[in-house]
């Protein structure tokens, strides 16, 4: 099979995971009515494209939190991805690099910070975290994650509890007992099984993060470590300001992929309001419902500086381990400078806001009767 877009790698990852992998990476929360309105909003915004202006050379490199980057797409961190190919995140990790992207590493990682560290060396590399209710944890993570040279800490804030995933409740999701969560050690080795007849990630979540933090706990953080401090899971405007004065490098406008709250916005609706309040303040970066280089280009042109996805990588990994994930990136890539020519952008900084307009403007009441 030739694979021509994401979807091409997603129906090969369909045919390839196993029924409880196959749910826990594809699915949202609740009735999913979030994780559909990630894709069905792009397609609701239209391209102005501008032509006759020479496309004939492209640069499309950018610098993001002092890091030169090929292009301005990463990979959002999602966790267990030894489940979708034994690979792992190093594969994901070992592509990234070579696509010049971003890697965020998972705290819920199936190969370790040291691992991920060693292969894939020259990959710019940013830590996910969670805060653990045993500070101690989260303060050996973030010590690691310096030690092994690791560029920012990427803090996840919208995950207090764990979303309403039925699926996973549903299958008694559970780390397969080949698996472990690589980053931790005695009872926190081994992942989680279900105890109570349910999901066994939403146990795992509800006795070990603390759902009391606050932004005393940035606070906290921030005199932890010297690396930037990235927000994961901003979707408002007052909270992009709250997260500007505290002090955090940057903000990744995100609804974790629609698992966590249904019924939130898509990141793109929510990302218009956060780049008016903050993007002169911090780096406003977005992941969710990115699919194809005409969604970068949108999310571009409507603030952000760079994008992430999360369950393309997991689809390009599934099908063809660090390989897939080169592939993925290569089509997406492809597509992106497509999307870039096709609308007379030679550069990122030709990009501009009135070049996407959501549908309804074309449509003015009583215009057509
Ligand atoms: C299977 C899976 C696991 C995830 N694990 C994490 C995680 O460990 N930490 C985190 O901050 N976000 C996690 N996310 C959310 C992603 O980082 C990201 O926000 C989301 O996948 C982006 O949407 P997309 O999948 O449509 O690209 C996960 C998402 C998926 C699909």
């Amino acid at each position: 099979m030739s694979f021509v877009s994401v979807a091409d790698f997603e129906q090969k990852a369909k045919e390839q995971l196993e029924r409880n992998a196959l749910d826990y990476y594809k699915s949202g929360a609740g009735e999913q009515v979030t994780r559909g309105l990630n894709h069905e909003a792009y397609k609701r915004l239209r391209l102005r494209p501008r032509c006759l202006r020479d496309v004939s050379h492209l640069d499309i490199s950018c610098k993001i939190l002092g890091e030169q980057l090929a292009w301005p797409l990463g990979i959002a961190p999602t966790a267990m991805q030894k489940l979708a190919h034994p690979d792992g995140e190093i594969g994901t990790a070992r592509a990234a690099g070579q696509a010049g992207s971003i890697f965020i590493l998972s705290t819920l990682s199936t190969c370790s910070i040291e691992e991920v560290a060693a292969a894939a060396p020259e990959t710019c590399k940013w830590f996910q975290l969670y805060i653990y209710k045993d500070r101690s944890l989260t303060q050996q993570l973030v010590r690691r994650a310096e030690l092994a040279g690791f560029k920012a800490l990427v803090l996840t804030v919208d995950m207090p509890i764990n979303g309403d995933r039925r699926a996973d409740a549903r299958n008694q999701f559970s780390l397969p007992s080949h698996l472990s969560l690589a980053n931790f050690q005695d009872e926190l080795t081994q992942g989680f099984a279900s105890q109570f007849g349910g999901s066994g990630l939403n146990e795992y979540v509800a006795s070990h993060y603390d759902p009391s933090i606050t932004w005393q706990d940035v606070k906290w953080l921030q005199q932890l470590t010297q690396l930037p401090i990235v927000l994961k899971g901003i979707l408002t405007a007052e909270d992009a300001q709250l997260a500007r004065d505290a002090g955090c490098a940057g903000i990744i406008v995100s609804n974790h992929g629609g698992r966590q709250l249904d019924t939130a916005p898509a990141t793109i609706e929510a990302l218009p309001e956060i780049v008016a309040a903050v993007a002169h303040d911090l780096v406003v970066m977005l992941d969710g419902g990115i699919m194809q280089g005409i969604d970068i280009f949108k999310a571009l042109a409507l603030g952000a500086q760079t994008v992430f996805i999360g369950r393309p990588a997991l689809w390009g990994l599934a099908a063809n381990g660090q390989r897939g994930v080169e592939q993925l990136l290569k089509l997406m890539r492809l597509d992106f400078e497509t999307t870039m020519k096709l609308t007379g952008c030679a550069t990122l900084s030709h990009i501009q806001p009135t070049m996407v307009v959501h549908e309804s403007s074309f449509w003015k009441l009583g215009e057509f009767n």
